[in-house]
């Protein structure tokens, strides 16, 4: 009998925020995950400030896992102007990390395609930042928007995969940073972000960011849209099941 429904298994989670004295507990709750993923997804802030030392030590908890790991940075990851630094050593421990970037895994011989950036904030329809007034008003929403437009393109280019997959750090809806002050919404996440992936297609999305939000929402378009920042899943990472598409 042919098997049922074939999914591959993602696992995901955001903002674990490792620091120099965080050695080994990431690891220990990674022991075994190939018998329930087939990827690990990390949707940013793996460090705490940013520096370089933090990220060698979350690249070592990650360092020889036996599944795919793909990832994206963190503003957190950015603060100590070590991002370059902070992308090596995680490449170096085998991590592929996106940037307005995409790339293609095969998992029992599937393609599934997965976009990630970064994102930035900006807020959500109705309650939003607008490309007008002072340069620097204009600077932060041209630049929100300039990452989602290639994002976007990243997504598209994974038209024909078997399942695509939005990784993002900011969040593209405002439903998952319910829990958090609303005051603040337009520095967790961009309604540009949720264009960009009703624009070019995905078949879930993943963020973090959102320390108090909520777990999931979905897009105007209708993708499932899952915040796996660690506080709220609460545990060190989720498995969701996504259905492939042929
Ligand atoms: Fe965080
Ligand atoms: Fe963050």
């Amino acid at each position: 009998m042919a098997e049922s429904t074939e999914v591959v298994r993602l696992a995901a989670v955001a903002d674990v925020h490792l620091g120099r004295d965080s050695k080994g507990l990431f690891a220990r709750e990674l022991d075994g995950i190939e018998e329930k993923a087939d990827i690990l997804l990390i949707a940013g802030d793996v460090t705490r400030v940013g520096e370089a030392e933090e990220a060698a030590v979350f690249a070592a908890e990650v360092a020889g896992l036996p599944i795919p790991t793909v990832a994206v940075l963190g503003n957190h990851d950015y603060h100590s102007d070590q991002q370059e630094l902070v992308t090596k050593h995680l490449e170096e421990a085998g991590v592929v990390v996106l940037e307005q970037d995409s790339i293609v895994v095969e998992v029992r011989e599937r393609a599934i395609g997965i976009a990630g950036a970064k994102g930035f904030g900006g807020g959500f329809r109705n309650a939003c930042g607008s490309d007008f007034g002072e340069p620097e008003m204009k600077a932060f929403v041209r630049h929100s928007e300039a990452i989602a437009r290639a994002f976007e393109e990243q997504l598209r280019s994974l038209q024909g995969t078997d399942a695509r997959v939005a990784l993002l750090h900011y969040s593209p809806i405002a439903e998952t940073l319910a829990g958090e002050k609303p005051e603040i919404f337009a520095f967790l996440g961009s309604y540009f972000l949720e264009e960009a992936i009703d624009a070019a297609g995905a078949d879930i999305a993943f963020h973090g960011h959102a320390h108090a939000g909520a777990e999931s929402g979905r897009t105007m378009g209708g993708v499932l849209v899952h915040n796996v920042a660690h506080a709220v899943i609460r545990s060190a990472y989720k498995v969701f099941e996504l259905p492939l598409r042929r």
